[in-house]
């Protein structure tokens, strides 16, 4: 394997929960940057309130990501550039699923670039696998009964149907 680059990269996102995509480009990311950072969104300022904390969410991530030696995970609930700036990281890295993410990233990329251009996004390529993956859809999935168990790891996957059945 090609060595990897120096220095850390941010893996930043909402992961309310995880799923399968986000864990391949964690995995991907880990193999080209040296050091990963996959940072959970923690705003209470989002209109949307997730099915699971912050912790819940970093901890599901933490267990899917344990045999990485070179991933961690943190919660942020500031700007991400500053995250960024505060860790000393100097990239973000994202996934790109369909021509239906590009708006959104397109603006996502732009704002971070305008609070501080130092900052430079990278979009990777979802894998095809998983190029219709999800949170939202796997939630939406398991609020009606559907198998979810090869989008998400296992314990996102109970977790889910134990969360929504209290509801
Ligand atoms: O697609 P996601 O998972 O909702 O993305 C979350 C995040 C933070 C990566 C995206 O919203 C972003 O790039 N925001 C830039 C603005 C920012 O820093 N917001 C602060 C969130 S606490």
């Amino acid at each position: 394997m090609a060595e990897r680059r120096d220095g850390t990269v941010l893996c930043p996102g909402s992961y309310d929960p995880v799923t399968n995509g986000h864990l391949d480009i964690i995995t991907r990311s880990s193999q080209v940057f040296e050091r990963v950072v996959v940072c959970v969104v923690n705003s209470p300022l989002r209109k949307n309130k997730t099915l699971f904390t912050a912790e819940e969410r970093k901890g599901f991530i933490e267990e899917a990501t344990g045999h990485l030696g070179n991933v961690e995970v943190q919660i942020f609930s500031n700007l991400l550039v500053e995250f960024a700036r505060q860790l000393g990281a100097k990239s973000i890295v994202k996934g790109l699923r369909a021509i239906s993410d590009f708006e959104y990233e397109f603006e996502m990329a732009q704002l971070n670039r305008k609070l501080d251009p130092e900052i430079e996004s990278i979009y990777m390529i979802a894998s095809p696998e998983y190029s219709f993956l999800s949170s939202t859809g796997v939630k939406e999935m398991a609020t009606f009964g559907g198998d979810v168990s090869d989008l998400v790891p296992g314990s996102v996957a109970a977790a889910m149907a134990d969360r929504l059945a209290e509801r």
